[in-house]
């Protein structure tokens, strides 16, 4: 046990200095499974596989403030939950409520100025937990250095559903017009909001299953964001796992510009010289939108 601590923490150490060389995500969801199976394999009762996974979302953060990354969002309670029983849904609700409470008093968020909210139908949700997710809310409102999102009664098709909703509702008062709608305008009717919280770059679910269930469709730009899958159930999730999931963006990222830099020669190579200049042109203007695209997402 002494020596496998040896060992974990020297990876841990040799992991943390090889993801910091390269460029850290910006904002990482989270789909926290297996608390129940965890549970269950430990023999003891499921809404304690819930404790535990709580207390490593708080480790999950610590990391993601190490580590500099910016946003959290993670996936406390879906609209799909509610299915689950009355004694188990109130007994998540509660513990959430409690958690929010340590996180209003724990220094660590007013040290990290971390921004609290929550995403979802928040009106559906138990009303003690709508307080105590306004409280969160107030007392870190005006904090800009790490944003902890919490997606409660949150479900990613009903999240668009509600968009287009609001955008129709605003094309018929005559505030939008139909021909102004874009991506932007979309993520601008979203929870997210678009500003304050960016696309996510990463996700990473836990326990095993290998989809992201509903869980940020459009910020995850229709999956075109990195995924990391891992086995452990979402207790045992360790710092190392963080690191691997990093890592994994950070091979996709550079293989997505490898991919762009491929695509450029093709369409230079594929030009006569009457049309080169022209071709240079749009290669100019794509660089530099694609700069601009990456400072805006970084
Ligand atoms: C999924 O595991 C987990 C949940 C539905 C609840 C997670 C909520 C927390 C850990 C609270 C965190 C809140 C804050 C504010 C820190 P599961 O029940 O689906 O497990 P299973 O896959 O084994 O059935």
């Amino acid at each position: 046990m002494f020596f496998d601590n040896i060992i974990y923490r020297g990876y841990e150490r040799l992991l943390t200095g090889e993801v910091r060389k390269d460029r850290i995500p910006r904002h990482i969801a989270v789909i926290m499974d297996g608390n129940r199976r965890y549970a269950d394999r430990l023999g003891i009762v499921r809404n304690l596989g819930h404790t535990y996974g709580a207390r490593t979302t708080e480790w999950f953060l610590d990391w993601c403030w190490e580590l500099g990354v910016k946003q959290a969002t993670i996936y406390a309670f879906s609209t799909e939950n509610f299915s689950r029983t009355s004694d188990e849904c109130a007994m998540i609700f509660d513990l959430i409520i409690k958690k929010l409470d340590e996180l209003i008093h724990d220094p660590r968020t007013h040290e990290r100025r971390m921004r609290i909210s929550a995403i979802g139908e928040v009106h559906l949700l138990p009303s003690d937990l709508q307080d105590a997710i306004r409280r969160a809310g107030d007392a870190t409102r005006g904090y800009d250095e790490m944003y902890l999102n919490i997606a409660a009664a949150y479900g990613g098709q009903r999240e668009i559903l509600d968009a287009v909703r609001d955008m129709a509702r605003e094309v018929r008062s005559g505030e939008l017009h139909a021909d102004d709608i874009d991506e932007s305008t979309i993520s601008g009717h979203l929870y997210t909001n678009g500003t304050l919280i960016p696309d996510v770059d990463l996700i990473i679910r836990t326990g095993g299953d290998i989809r992201t269930s509903n869980f940020l469709p459009w910020q995850a730009n229709g999956s075109e964001c990195a995924a990391y899958f891992c086995a452990p159930f979402w207790p045992e999730f360790r710092k190392i796992d963080l690191l691997r999931a990093i890592r994994v963006y950070q091979v996709r990222e550079h293989e997505r510009k490898r991919a762009a830099t491929r695509r450029i020669i093709d369409m230079l190579a594929a030009c006569g010289h009457a049309e080169l200049e022209d071709a240079i042109g749009h290669v100019r203007r794509a660089i530099s939108r694609k700069d601009t695209a990456t400072v805006a997402g970084n």
